[in-house]
């Protein structure tokens, strides 16, 4: 094995994804969004330790103190080569999750050691994503009218055809007015933006970019599925304080910087899995039979651009017997 990696570890990945998912989906509806992240943690964290990879986690759970697992700094995987930065959203959706609402995915994505951006401890980031049509065309700088007129030209439609997706949040309200005084059209989510990131590099889902300000952990994550999917990433951190502000200051985080997809993760070697845990666009949900589950995902890796979508039927009682968690 060689210091970086060169087999599909997506492949092995999705074995993470499908099982935090299942875990994840045991909660649908029950209206408790710590159970669905803690079962999909745990399940994630047992999986990961069986791949062949020194993995250290660059975007988790958040700091020790707070996360007991997966959290920012822990390794992962079984200590052997290749040495990977490993991005974690063990459920990007765990409040969909919990209320019963479509747009879940269990995440994770892998980079060779040392390329993956850190946030450190400040969450939010501005964003701006395009499919690999409108790629190269946008600039997060550019109003908004302007970024929505280059992408109508890249598809070569009127911009009344355009559909931006963006999170549902008090803070985007500039952006969903900017819209619809350029004449586009919106589909709002409530949560789960790196599916709104992915829609835009998937031809036949209707989104063709998304705006707004949301997680800084999910634009890194986004940005190694869109290396992969040939889209573009563009984000830049949002501080929401003085104290945030502060902090940026004393570590050295550029508050100015446009990251581009290669700032936040600088390889052509990333690798991608997520798996649906409640029905989406883009993936189906968990569905549960009589004695076995139905899995959903997607699997991407950009080396190569292939785009694997898996469909898996597990055995539920011998899952069971292989595994520490509950399932
Ligand atoms: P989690 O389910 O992992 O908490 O994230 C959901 C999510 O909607 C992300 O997709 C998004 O980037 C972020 O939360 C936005 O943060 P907030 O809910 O604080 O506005």
């Amino acid at each position: 094995m060689t210091e970086t990696p060169d087999r599909n570890l997506a492949l092995e990945l999705v074995r993470v994804t499908e099982v935090a998912a299942i875990a994840a989906a045991r909660h649908q509806g029950r209206g408790d969004k710590e159970a669905v992240d803690q079962a999909a943690v745990d399940a994630m964290r047992q999986v990961l330790s069986t791949i062949d990879m020194d993995g250290v986690v660059v975007i988790g759970e958040g700091e020790k103190d707070e996360a007991p697992m997966l959290y920012n700094g822990e390794q992962v995987g079984n200590g052997s080569l290749p040495r990977v930065d490993v991005a974690v959203d063990p459920v990007d959706g765990t409040r969909l999750t919990a209320r019963g609402m479509p747009g879940a995915l269990a995440v994770i994505a892998l980079a060779p050691q040392g390329t993956m951006y850190a946030p450190g401890s400040l969450v939010y980031m501005d964003k701006i994503a395009v499919g690999p049509v409108a790629a190269g065309k946008v600039d997060i700088d550019a109003p908004v009218a302007h970024n929505l007129d280059q992408v109508a030209k890249a598809y070569d439609k009127p911009i009344s055809d355009v559909t931006a997706i963006i999170l549902d949040r008090p803070r985007n309200e500039p952006f969903v007015r900017a819209i619809r005084e350029a004449g586009a059209r919106i589909t709002l989510i409530g949560d789960g933006d790196i599916q709104g990131s992915i829609a835009t590099a998937k031809e036949d889902s209707g989104v063709d970019i998304l705006f707004g300000i949301g997680g800084s952990p999910e634009a890194v994550t986004s940005a190694c599925a869109m290396a992969a999917l040939g889209g573009e990433i563009q984000a830049r951190l949002w501080p929401r304080d003085d104290s945030e502000r502060r902090y940026a200051a004393e570590e050295g985080l550029d508050l100015e910087q446009v990251l581009t997809t290669r700032n936040l993760v600088d390889s052509d070697n990333t690798f991608f899995a997520a798996t649906g845990v409640t029905p989406g666009e883009l993936l189906d949900g968990v569905r549960f039979g009589s004695h076995s589950v139905r899995t959903n995902s997607l699997v991407l890796r950009s080396k190569t651009g292939t785009v694997r979508y898996m469909d898996a039927i597990h055995r539920v009682e011998q899952l069971r017997d292989l595994s520490a968690f509950e399932l």
